[in-house]
């Protein structure tokens, strides 16, 4: 295929990737579900089913994607919707496995947050909120089941300022408050989608639009409130401003219900004309690598086993530049090898369907590529690119690994060494504990679960873990770590990359140290470290 420059300009400016990510049963999944409902088949869509008539959504999605033209899979979910091309890249539920959404958003260009209007900001969105913020990714925020009695929409725009510092620029505002919910205000042109149920369906709407004295006459309360409440928050550049978006200084805000597939259109139409496309992206020498340069890619996930029957590898690598093209060789950049790229794939899951040409944005995932790991980078042509490795995230919970058969240590050196490069856990190594008793450190306890399952099934290296007390760990330079190694209230581990970490059980013991070493600075990881 010829592609020019300006060919893969257009595509990538076309391309909006980007990840939904919330705090467990915000209605992360409901969301997707509706978004690509939408997506694919206006009119149509009504209400989407909540946990109990997604089960086996695979093969749901298969179907759908069958009879609507849309490409879904497990990781990656790409429809087109007006002029853009959207990657909803897709994040895990459970919120153990917070580190693969870490890594998940490199590999998008702006993420929809969504919260749940009852419960406000959670533990897990305070942190989703810091990694986007280290990360420079704009974020959406949509406030979810809004048919539910909940907290007041100018509470949440105050808490949202007050814990991440964003401002919120409504894009819609609710009419009726939370579990009293007429439809949404659009603040610019003060007009009102009305959303009322059918008659006789259940959870059905449909959605009607009053003008201005339409929507007094109707909801002479609701409306004043929600034109008084959303016109508070009008800034000098009125209620949107695109720059403070992207310089994640404010949050264009949406109300609705997922559940309700309400709101979802007006989502959908920000995506396609905001949300940022794929641009330039820095290598380790910190030069910008244009889109439209040579083909060039960046491992953000590996993903093991998802053909039992072959336990093969798939590295799921988001392109950064140029055009990706099945069957050329690109190199390896971490080894300078070269690396086939015979088997790509689109669709993952149950059935798979074979990518021939990707663009900047889009995702890709390689078959047979147990030579890659996250953060490794791919490029075709002369000029070599190396992009940034991935991030380390603060653990906070550890365990001491144990060989369970005398017989297979070496089997478990090769297995919790592999499984520390695939990031399914960090491996530490304490002078204390010798290299036969790795510590394990994780973001969240299931990461354990799926050591002790792949060190048994793969590796054929049964093992214990012994939990250790700490709950947090500092970053320390090598001075720190020796005069600390030892020390009764805290254990120095060095992580594979020959870094240092000091480990500790709670904040009275690094008190404690810190009063004892003044001139060892000791911060505890938070988010991205
Ligand atoms: P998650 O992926 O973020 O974990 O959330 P998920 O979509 O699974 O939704 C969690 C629960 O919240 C589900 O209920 C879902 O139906 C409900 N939900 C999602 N969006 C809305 C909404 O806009 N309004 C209301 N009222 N509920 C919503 P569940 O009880 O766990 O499952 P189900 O029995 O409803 O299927």
């Amino acid at each position: 295929m010829n592609t020019s420059d300006d060919q893969v300009a257009e595509k990538a400016r076309a391309r909006r990737s980007i990840a939904v990510i919330s705090h467990p049963d915000a209605g992360k999944s409901t969301l997707t579900e509706a978004l690509l409902l939408h997506a694919s088949a206006i009119g149509e869509a009504g209400a989407v089913h909540g946990k109990a008539g997604r089960r086996g959504t695979v093969s749901d999605w298969m179907d759908m994607e069958r009879a609507r033209g849309i490409s879904v899979n497990s990781t990656v979910i790409q429809f087109p919707f007006n002029d853009a091309v959207i990657n909803l890249v897709d994040t895990p539920g459970h919120a153990d496995f917070s580190e693969d959404t870490f890594r998940v958003l490199t590999a998008v260009d702006a993420a929809i947050m969504l919260v749940d209007a009852s419960k406000g900001l959670e533990a897990q969105t305070m942190k989703l909120f810091d990694v986007c913020r280290e990360r420079g990714l704009p974020v959406i925020t949509v406030i979810n089941k809004w048919d539910r009695p909940g907290k007041e929409a100018l509470a949440l725009v105050d808490e949202i300022a007050e814990r991440t510092g964003l401002r919120s620029m409504p894009k819609t505002w609710p009419v009726g408050e939370a579990g009293f919910f007429h439809g949404l205000l659009d603040p610019q042109h003060h007009t009102m989608q009305r959303f009322r149920r059918t008659p006789g369906g259940t959870t059905k709407v449909i959605a009607d639009e009053l003008s201005d004295e339409q929507a007094e006459t109707e909801y002479p309360k609701e409306w004043v409130t929600a034109k008084e409440e959303a016109s508070l928050l009008e800034g000098d550049e009125g209620f949107y401003d695109r720059e403070a978006f992207l310089a994640q200084e404010a949050t264009p805000m949406f109300f609705g219900s997922a559940v309700q597939n309400i709101g979802i259109e007006d989502l959908l139409g920000f995506i396609a004309d905001e949300a940022p496309y794929p641009g330039a992206r820095k290598d380790i020498e910190d030069q910008a690598h244009p889109v439209d340069g040579d083909f060039s890619a960046y491992v953000f996930k590996i993903q093991t086993g998802m053909d039992r029957a072959h336990r093969d590898q798939i590295a799921f690598a988001r392109v950064c530049s140029g055009v990706f093209e099945r069957g050329m060789v690109a190199t390896h950049a971490q080894t300078g090898k070269p690396f086939a790229t015979k088997y790509a794939q689109k669709a993952f899951g149950r059935e798979r369907e074979t990518v021939d040409t990707a663009w900047p944005g889009d995702v890709v995932g390689l078959v047979n590529a147990s030579a890659l790991r996250p953060g490794d980078t791919l490029y075709e042509g002369q000029s070599a690119v190396t992009y940034p490795r991935l991030p380390h995230f603060a653990p906070e919970h550890f365990r001491e690994a144990r060989c369970a058969d005398a017989g297979k240590h070496k089997q478990f050196r090769r297995g919790i060494h592999q499984l520390g490069e695939e990031g399914i856990v960090q491996v530490l190594h304490s002078e204390r504990r010798g290299a036969q008793h790795p510590v394990l450190g994780a973001v969240g306890p299931m990461q354990f679960d799926v050591v002790v399952e792949r060190m048994r099934g793969e590796f054929n290296a049964p093992i214990t873990l012994d939990m250790l007390d700490y709950t947090f760990a500092c970053q320390i330079d090598h001075a720190a770590g020796e005069a600390l190694t030892g020390h009764r209230d805290c254990e120095v581990v060095m992580r594979e990359d020959g870094s240092l970490l000091g480990l500790f059980p709670n904040p009275w013991k690094l008190r404690s140290v810190k009063r004892q070493y003044p001139d060892i600075t000791l911060e505890p990881m938070r988010g991205i470290a």
